[in-house]
């Protein structure tokens, strides 16, 4: 089955969507198949790969429990479900009953050869983002080095325990400290309060970068607009810490060694 991470902090402005879609490219970059799937009636994750979109369709296939609308991007590998401000209808159309199971079946019934779904959701804890967490098996959450942001880690841990009622595979993977200034104190109180909370599951530092903040506006991930950059050297070594952490590496290893174990042996026992 393929692996399904939710990007989600209930704060705004943290990273959430630059993480999500950074991510995304850089997997691809590295030869995976991914399908990001834009769940923010905000469309930010589909403008920064250069897609304008109502919403519509996206929200369509929920309203009909059928396979989510995927276009190509013009990165290779890497696979958009837009959105834009017509999906804000959800949060009437789905706040009822089992509403918010009905996306994770639309994502069963979306068809394609992706190693993994990443799914940008939006800065609360609505009926979108509790579909994503009831689709997920991981969850990431980019956190600012702020008290205030501690704040919205612990809210954030507290939904994700309440979402695993209804999804026992669901768990906090990784804490991604975005935007981060070093040079400030609070940089490292923030980051240490970060370990105690979340021992081995804090990420490589994203730091702040302007080429980050200047990607959305070209239309691509980082890693095309800027290809050498801080904003792309700190995504690529988040991505493939990640990758480790949320079983994908992990996946090809076993395959690997299957093969190199079970063809010697045939050969030996048929001699
Ligand atoms: N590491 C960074 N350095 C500089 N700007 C950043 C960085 N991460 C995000 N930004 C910018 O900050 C703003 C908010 O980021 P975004 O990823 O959209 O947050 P969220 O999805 O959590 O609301 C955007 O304009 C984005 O380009
Ligand atoms: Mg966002």
């Amino acid at each position: 089955m393929k692996q399904v991470v939710s990007v989600v902090n209930l704060k705004g402005g943290v990273g959430k969507t630059t993480t999500a879609v950074n991510l995304a490219a850089c997997w691809a970059e590295q030869g995976k198949k991914v399908l990001l799937v834009d769940l923010d009636p905000q469309g930010s994750a589909s403008i920064c790969v250069g897609i304008m979109s109502k919403g519509r369709r996206l929200l369509d296939a929920m309203q009909k429990i059928i396979a989510l609308p995927v276009v190509p991007t013009g990165v290779t590998g890497l696979d958009l479900v837009p959105s834009g401000p017509e999906l804000a209808a959800a949060r009437q159309i789905f706040v009822d009953g089992p509403g918010d199971e009905i996306f994770a079946s639309c994502l069963r019934q979306t068809t394609g050869d992706w190693d993994c779904v990443i799914i940008d959701c939006p800065p609360s804890l609505d009926v979108l983002t509790m579909s994503s967490l009831l689709a997920s098996q991981h969850v990431i959450v980019p956190v600012e080095a702020s008290f205030l942001g501690l704040n919205g880690v612990r809210q954030m841990r507290a939904a994700v325990e309440s979402a695993k009622s209804r999804n026992a595979e669901l768990d906090i993977r990784a804490i991604i400290p975005c935007r981060a200034q070093p040079r400030r104190r609070i940089h490292w109180e923030i980051m240490d309060r970060l370990n105690e909370m979340f021992p081995g599951k804090v990420s490589p530092i994203i730091h702040e970068n302007v080429s980050l903040a200047e990607a959305p506006g070209r239309g691509t991930p980082v890693i095309i607009s800027a290809r050498i950059s801080r904003g792309s050297d700190d995504y690529r070594l988040v991505s493939l810490w990640l990758a480790e952490h949320v079983g994908l590496e992990e996946k090809q290893v076993i395959e690997f060694s299957h093969d190199e174990l079970t063809h010697p042996m045939e050969e030996v026992s048929s001699l």
